[in-house]
This record gives C-alpha cells, sequence and structure tokens, in this order.
C-alpha cells in the first residue's frame, strides 16, 4: 500500500511510519518541519528501508504546502493508498472557559479538524487516481480522533481539544457518505491513551502497539454503513 502519514516525525505519526515500513508498505511521512534536527529518525528509517520511504514536507494548517505535498506525490508516485490524518495539537489544556485564549482554540481547530480537511481536498484525487486506474491496494481515510470528542462522555476541561475532535469525528462521517459508492473505508480511530509528547510518560500504551493495530484494522477492511468512531481493535467508541 502506499500510506500518506501526517505529523510523522514522532509520536504514533512516527510509529505508524515504521510499522507500516515493516509491512513493506510505501510512506510519505509528511513533517512541519524537515530541519534536520527534526527528521533524524525518518532519516535513518530511510536508510534501513531502502526505496521505501519518502520525506514531505506539510504543514496542515497551509493549504499551499497540502497541495504541492499532494502534487509531489502525484508526480513520483502515481496515487495513494491511504490517508493517515494523525497529525494534531492539545492545548489550552484544563482551562476554564473564562480563561481560554480564543486564538489557541482558533489554532487547535485549524490544526486538527480544519488540517485534515485540507489533506483530504487535496488528497482524494489522488486516492481516486489508484482507483480509476485499477491499481489501488486497501483504500481508507483514517481520521486519529480522541475519546475527548465523544459528546456523551463529555468532561469540563480540554475544550478546544474535544470539540476539535468532534467536529473531526462530523468530517469522518460526512466523508463516509459521500463516498459511500466507492470502495474507501473512512474511519475515526481513538488510538488510546499512549506514551507520546501529548500523552506523557503516565501513558500505559506504546504508540507502537496502536499503529501495528491500526494497520490490521485497514488491511482488515472495515465495510461499515454506519458511523464508525472505533478503537485501535475496532471496538466502537461512545459517540
Ligand atoms: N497521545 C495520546 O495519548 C493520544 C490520545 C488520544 C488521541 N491522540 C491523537 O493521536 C494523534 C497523535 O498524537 P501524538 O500523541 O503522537 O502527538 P504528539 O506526540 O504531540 O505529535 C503530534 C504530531 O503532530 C504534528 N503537528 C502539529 N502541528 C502540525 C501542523 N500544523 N502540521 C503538521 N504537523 C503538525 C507534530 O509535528 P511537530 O513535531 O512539527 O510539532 C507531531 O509530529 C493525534 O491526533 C492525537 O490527537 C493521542
Amino acid at each position: 500500500m502506499k500510506v500518506l502519514v501526517t505529523g510523522a516525525n514522532r509520536g504514533l505519526g512516527l510509529a505508524l511510519v515504521r510499522s507500516g515500513l515493516k509491512k513493506g508498505n510505501i510512506i510519505f511521512a509528511a513533517v512541519r518541519s524537515v530541519a534536520d534536527k527534526h527528521i533524524k529518525e525518518l532519516q535513518s528509517l530511510k536508510e534501513s528501508y531502502e526505496g521505501q520511504l519518502r520525506i514531505i514536507h506539510m504543514d496542515v494548517t497551509n493549504e499551499k504546502s497540502v497541495k504541492q505535498a499532494a502534487e509531489a506525490v502525484k508526480l513520483t508516485d502515481q496515487y495513494l493508498d491511504v490517508i493517515i490524518n494523525n497529525a494534531a495539537i492539545l492545548n489550552e489544556r484544563d482551562k476554564k472557559i473564562e480563561e481560554l485564549d480564543m486564538n489557541a482554540v482558533l489554532q487547535a481547530f485549524d490544526v486538527n479538524t480544519l488540517g485534515p480537511m485540507r489533506v483530504v481536498k487535496h488528497f482524494l484525487p489522488v486516492l481516486r487516481i489508484g482507483l480509476k486506474e485499477q491499481v489501488a491496494e486497501k483504500q481508507a481515510v483514517i481520521n486519529i480522533s480522541s475519546e475527548a470528542g465523544s459528546l456523551t462522555n463529555a468532561y469540563s476541561g480540554d475544550y478546544p481539544y474535544g470539540m476539535t475532535k468532534t467536529a473531526l469525528n462530523m468530517l469522518t462521517e460526512k466523508l463516509r457518505v459521500y463516498l459511500k459508492d466507492e470502495p474507501v473505508d473512512v474511519l475515526s480511530i481513538h488510538p488510546g491513551w499512549m506514551k507520546t509528547d501529548m500523552g506523557g510518560n503516565q501513558a500505559p500504551k506504546e504508540p507502537n502497539e496502536t499503529a501495528d493495530n491500526i494497520y490490521r484494522l485497514i488491511e482488515n477492511g472495515w465495510n461499515s454503513s454506519q458511523f464508525a468512531f472505533v478503537d485501535d481493535n475496532g471496538n466502537h467508541m461512545n459517540i
């Protein structure tokens, strides 16, 4: 499969790159900064998995950079099978609504919700090339969501993060309906509480385990006729 991973330089994104390469996939690792210090691990993976890894620049808040990344993928590899919208930020943690910096709230929506929208806007045509030419393997759009986006389990705090993930889930559902007659699975996945910069050291889960599970979900196919907001083992989450 040819897989795009956003936010690929650390955390779950990097684990998705590693796991995808091990499985023999071609991976487009999209990173906000291509400066050496940010992509050291990716560069060494590129050497270990010769010919399988492309490192591409993409800031998901910048539509021009998303468009250019899509054009670059088309040029070098013709089409894509899977989009994994992983990049996100968690800001304004534990603040009361009276304390929120609204610019930070806007920034969270820009990265976590509008970012995946921009990516799908420019990369869906690249997925469709594979469909049209009947060369595509599994096709999927995976939005990495969070239990923080659950309406039924809403908690006070993490206002921007929770709201951006609820809105991301709506993007998932709108895309699923839009693509219902095409063989493209569309899922929102809660990856679990993981040991990453975002999740912190106390988290019980390793991102590598989550990444392997996510590939298993993609490979098995979903074929859901309903909204799919699931954990990385495929269990339904509370909407
Ligand atoms: N960790 C958890 O416990 C947990 C729980 C539930 C859901 N999640 C979700 O899982 C996903 C991965 O989280 P994580 O824990 O791996 O987070 P992380 O360690 O904080 O990494 C976030 C990634 O997003 C990238 N990013 C941020 N802003 C960007 C932008 N404007 N354009 C492109 N990339 C950008 C970062 O790049 P830079 O290095 O350039 O900043 C980094 O690669 C997220 O969607 C998150 O919401 C995580």
